[in-house]
């Protein structure tokens, strides 16, 4: 990230760059993201941000599936001192360094002026040992914003037509207008939530991991809310996959009614009410699983873990066509090698991801066997 700020001015024929925030461990998937499907250009990565230039400023942007959301880059650097001059820093660039009027214009494009008198909202974001705390932080924004905003423009607690996030990781910050809303990371097709059910840009980041192609059946064994089944077909949707079958299962009857309600305007799958250790399915029928089994902590007993795992890779080795991929995410890697060792499964990628706090896995597999 530049030193200081990317100034953002008009002056310079440039459009502003943009970032993005992403569930840490999902930096690489949404710069492949960003790169192959919006055809941006990623300028550098950080811990649970990307920041990148884009071929336009418009709701392309809102398109992006593996991340939470996305702004419009006021400033950044990577060299905050942890110490409280940080804040006159904060300050200066918020005041001096953004073209503030044109990024409002660049903002509206994507999100539209409502009528009437706009509400806007600050939002500080801090991780890491500082000699200062977020508040101040968040004070030293206002700071800097002082007279940038139409006077008339009302303060709102949520849901606010204009944001502006500053985000301190470390020695890194960005600042920006958020052009997303909350519907990028929870979507608008989770009708019915579960307990445990799965963030959905992780579930897409899963789907890109899969890499799959037209005639091919995808299957989630253990389908919880449907989520990584509604990435996939809506993934399907966008790229113009035609899939041969989209299969889904679980053992919990509730759990399935849950996919079935956030499927329903999404495509086609079927769902079926099974044990995934024993699935009635042919032998070597499926391309691509796509799934994440219980943690540890959701069984208890961490024997028991292992037994389900060795169990339920046997059965999926079974359907598995050779050559075929597995993508699981998981929190417990060990278990999980020792039962894909006994599949005779290759490892070919791990990332390792932290959700809401907890350290997790995710983990592509393919199957070598003739
Ligand atoms: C972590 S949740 C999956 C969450 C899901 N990806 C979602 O987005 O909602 C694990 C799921 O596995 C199911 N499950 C556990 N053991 C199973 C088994 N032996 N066969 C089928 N489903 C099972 C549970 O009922 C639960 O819905």
């Amino acid at each position: 990230m530049v030193q200081r700020s990317a100034r953002t001015s008009r002056a310079s024929s440039a459009l502003p760059a943009c970032y993005a925030r992403v569930i840490p461990g999902l930096e690489p998937v949404a710069a492949d993201e960003i790169t192959r499907d919006l055809g941006g250009e990623v300028k550098r990565v950080a811990r649970e941000i990307v920041v990148f230039r884009a071929p336009a400023i418009d709701r392309q942007l809102l398109e992006l599936r593996t991340t939470e959301d996305v702004f419009l880059l006021a400033w950044g650097t990577d060299q905050l001192t942890y110490r409280a001059a940080d804040l006159e820093h904060i300050r200066r660039w918020t005041a001096h360094d953004v073209d503030w009027e044109w990024l409002l214009q660049l903002h509206h494009l994507v999100r539209p002026k409502p009528r009437g008198r706009p509400t806007f909202r600050l939002v500080t974001q801090m991780s890491g040992e500082h000699g200062y705390r977020r508040r101040d932080a968040g004070e030293a924004l206002a700071q800097g914003l002082a007279g940038k905003l139409p006077a008339a423009w009302r303060p709102a607690e949520d849901n606010a037509d204009v944001e502006i996030w500053l985000t301190i990781h470390g020695r890194t910050a960005v600042c920006g207008l958020r052009l997303s809303d909350r519907t990028m990371r929870h979507r608008t097709y989770k009708r019915d939530h579960r307990p445990a059910s799965l963030r959905p840009t992780l579930a897409a980041a899963m789907i890109r991991l899969a890499d799959t192609h037209d005639a091919q059946v995808v299957l989630d064994p253990m389908c919880g809310a449907g989520t990584i089944l509604a990435e996939q077909l809506a993934a399907a949707r966008r790229h113009g996959l035609k899939l041969a079958g989209v299969w889904g299962g679980d053992r919990d009857r509730d759990a399935l009614a849950a996919s079935a309600a956030n499927l329903r305007r999404l495509g086609a799958a079927e769902l079926v009410c099974w044990d995934a250790r024993r699935l009635p399915l042919p032998g070597q029928s499926v391309d691509r699983i796509i799934s994440n089994p219980p943690f540890g902590k959701q069984l208890g007993d961490p024997h028991e873990l292992g037994l389900l795992y060795r169990d339920m890779l046997a059965e999926y080795q079974r359907v598995l066509r050779p050559q075929g991929v597995a993508v699981l995410l998981v929190s417990d890697l060990a278990p999980l090698e020792a039962a894909a060792r006994g599949a005779g499964w290759v490892a070919s990628r791990q990332l390792r991801v932290c959700l809401l706090g907890q350290p997790a896995v995710i983990s592509v597999w393919r199957n070598r066997s003739a």
